[in-house]
């Protein structure tokens, strides 16, 4: 069988930009703050008529074409959310039409922050078991709608994107050499999102006032410290499970939740922060999209070149945490 590939990678960020000193005069903070804490300075956010499927559209196409495929061509669609257009149908069906991509099942992925490593994974399964030839894997969050803006601890961090990678039998392009995935639902409330779900539905006056609708940190310095080792774990794990330490690794790419978090996890992987791709004074956390948008300008700058080994990492709400081990040629 020919090895699973990424054979092209795209990414959209809306381009209305929102500046820590907008948000200061919102509530009690300041850019100063905001950098020093969290490492972002401005994050984009979608225009009121763009939904997750329009973002996940433009970055879509662009993983495309630089496939050089046609949307008619995919067998399948997995869109990582957790601000689908609609509960139902999924995101990715709205997906599925805007692109013509008639011959692919869709479905959405849950996993927060991890998805589009879930939905990485996912893909290689289903090629691996030989059921489809490609597949493309997308992460899409409009994740502005959910913030509470009046909430300085959390509103500070959130931002729109989307990424897209096409996934391919293939004997060009970059080797998925491994995923790995896992989950802890004991410690879900640390970072939730009740509206939509069937413990909030339908949204009343009482679950509006008590603000059930918008996303909800409990805890964050607990989800820092936790995100630091889960995310130190899963780049062992990547790297171990290939034969590799991790000071091998030419480019880990992490999910981009907050500077401070990314710094301690290269110093406690003793991983040179040159060797760490990050892109969060500008997008802030975008939640299932960092990863993808990160890897398609890692891949489009040349950061990223020809022979190295890349890890992927994430770790998010759930608690979710996850990793991919991909050699690029
Ligand atoms: N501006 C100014 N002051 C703020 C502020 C803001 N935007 N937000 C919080 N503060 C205040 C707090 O009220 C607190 O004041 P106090 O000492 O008088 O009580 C002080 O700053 C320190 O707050 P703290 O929560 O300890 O800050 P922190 O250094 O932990 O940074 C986060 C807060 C949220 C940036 C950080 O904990 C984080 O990134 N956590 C993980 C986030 C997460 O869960 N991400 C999703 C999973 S990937």
């Amino acid at each position: 069988m020919a090895p699973i590939r990424i054979v092209g990678t795209g990414s959209y960020v809306p381009p209305n930009v929102l500046t820590n000193d907008e948000i200061a005069k919102r509530v009690d903070t300041s850019d100063e703050w905001i950098m020093k804490r969290t490492g972002i300075r401005e994050r984009r956010i979608a225009d009121p008529e763009q939904a997750v499927s329009d973002l996940a559209k433009e970055a879509s196409m662009k993983a495309l074409e630089a496939a050089n495929m046609a949307p008619e061509e995919l067998d399948m669609i997995i869109l990582a959310t957790i601000t689908p257009d609609t509960s139902c149908p999924a995101a990715a069906n709205w997906l599925q039409a805007k692109l013509g991509a008639t011959n692919a099942v869709s479905y959405d992925l849950t996993a927060a922050c991890s998805g589009f490593i879930f939905g990485l994974s996912n893909a290689e399964q289903y090629l691996k078991n030989g059921q489809y030839d490609n597949a493309l894997v997308v992460a899409s969050e409009v994740i502005s709608r959910t913030v509470n803006w009046g909430d300085r601890g959390s509103c500070i961090l959130w931002g729109d994107a989307s990424g897209a990678a096409i996934v391919k039998k293939s004997d060009t392009g970059a080797e998925i050499l491994s995923t790995h995935i896992h989950s802890d639902g004991s410690a879900g409330e640390n970072l939730l999102l009740p509206g939509g779900g069937s413990a909030t539905t339908p949204i009343c006056q009482e679950s509006l006032e008590k603000g059930l609708h918008a996303l909800r940190m409990v805890d964050a310095n607990k989800t820092f410290k936790v995100a630091v080792k889960r995310f130190a774990e899963a780049c062992e794990e990547a790297a171990a499970s290939n034969g590799f330490s991790v000071s091998d690794v030419d480019l880990i790419i992490p999910h981009q939740a907050n500077l401070r978090i990314i710094n301690a996890l290269a110093g406690r992987l003793k991983v040179p922060t040159e060797k760490v791709f990050v892109n969060i004074e500008k997008y802030g956390n975008s939640s299932a999209a960092t990863v993808p948008l990160a890897l398609d300008q890692a891949v489009r700058s040349g950061q990223i070149q020809p022979g190295d080994n890349i890890i992927l990492a994430a770790f998010g709400g759930g608690l979710t945490w996850a990793s991919a081990f991909v050699r690029w040629e």
